[in-house]
């Protein structure tokens, strides 16, 4: 169970309130000010000037449910985001998952894994580098989001080119076919990836993952909710396993019991064994 943020708003609460009743999606756990600047876009674009009057438009047109996630859900994503990040993980981080994870198939989880460039990215990193030391290891890549029709995106595989600014050239060559300016990831990588519907406030299903790729999503949570969410994913990988985060978001300094810091710069923790 999550703890309830620290919105007081007795408008904002009742809207929430409903939103989480009819929708099982609980808007209190986003940061109360960019919550509050996204609910304003949404009241500005159906022409209401208060929490209480949105709600009726809530009750009157449900389909402004998806409008509503749609302005809470940023999908901005990229094939290898921050380039440099993906090299840490191939350089220091597999070997270690190789050698650990003896002959079993690797699990990773892409958690916020919008539409599909992440997981798509690790399932290419984990082929090189399978392919590299001539191992037929499997390696079983799950990607969750709590948008379906970003996921829906994510299942087509078809990109254009401002998704492949920062994947390496030769990768791109070797993964995508070009067709009409657009980048069709190749089967034998979409099949390693299988995509569902999750909510990150919700019960995980994993257990005994060895790596978690988790970026750019918790930015957007309370300081409460990420730290539930850490504590989450701690039991969700194997002890020992690697949890990597965006470069922008931290590990706080009262995780140290259960995260330990393996590259700071990269933002990659290891669950403490
Ligand atoms: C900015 S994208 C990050 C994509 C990718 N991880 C990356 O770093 O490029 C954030 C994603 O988090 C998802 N998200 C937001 N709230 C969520 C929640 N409560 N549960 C699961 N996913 C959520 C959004 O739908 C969006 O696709």
């Amino acid at each position: 169970m999550l703890s309830p943020s620290n919105i007081n708003d007795p408008e904002l609460v009742a809207l929430a309130s409903k939103i989480l009743a009819d929708s099982g999606f609980d808007i209190r756990q986003y940061k109360e000010r960019p919550l509050k600047r996204r609910l304003a876009v949404r009241m500005r674009s159906c022409q209401v000037s208060s929490y209480e009057e949105y709600r009726q438009k809530l009750k009157d047109d449900p389909g402004e449910y998806i409008k509503l996630l749609d302005a809470l859900t940023i999908n901005v994503t990229k094939f290898y985001r921050n380039a440099e990040t993906y090299l840490a993980v191939f350089d220091r981080v597999l070997p270690i998952i190789l050698e650990e994870s003896k002959s079993s198939p690797v699990r990773i989880w892409s958690a916020g894994c919008s539409s599909g460039e992440e997981p798509y990215s690790l399932a290419i990193m984990w082929r090189e580098f399978s392919q590299a030391r001539g191992l037929a290891m499997d390696c079983n890549i799950y990607a969750t989001d709590i948008d379906l029709r970003i996921l829906e995106k994510a299942q087509a595989g078809i990109y254009p080119r401002s998704s492949m600014d920062e994947i390496p050239q030769n990768l791109a060559g070797k993964y995508f076919e070009v067709r009409n300016d657009k980048y069709h990831i190749s089967p034998q990588i979409k099949d390693m990836v299988k995509f569902d519907k999750l909510d990150l406030f919700s019960r995980y299903p994993h257990s005994e993952l060895d790596l978690i790729f988790c970026r750019n999503v918790l930015i957007y949570f309370s300081r409460q909710t990420q730290e539930d969410i850490f504590y989450k994913f701690a039991q969700a990988l194997r002890a020992g396993g690697f949890l990597v985060l965006g470069k922008v978001e931290n590990m706080f300094g009262q995780m140290k019991d259960t995260f330990a810091s393996f590259d700071v710069k990269e933002r990659i923790y290891r669950a403490v064994k």
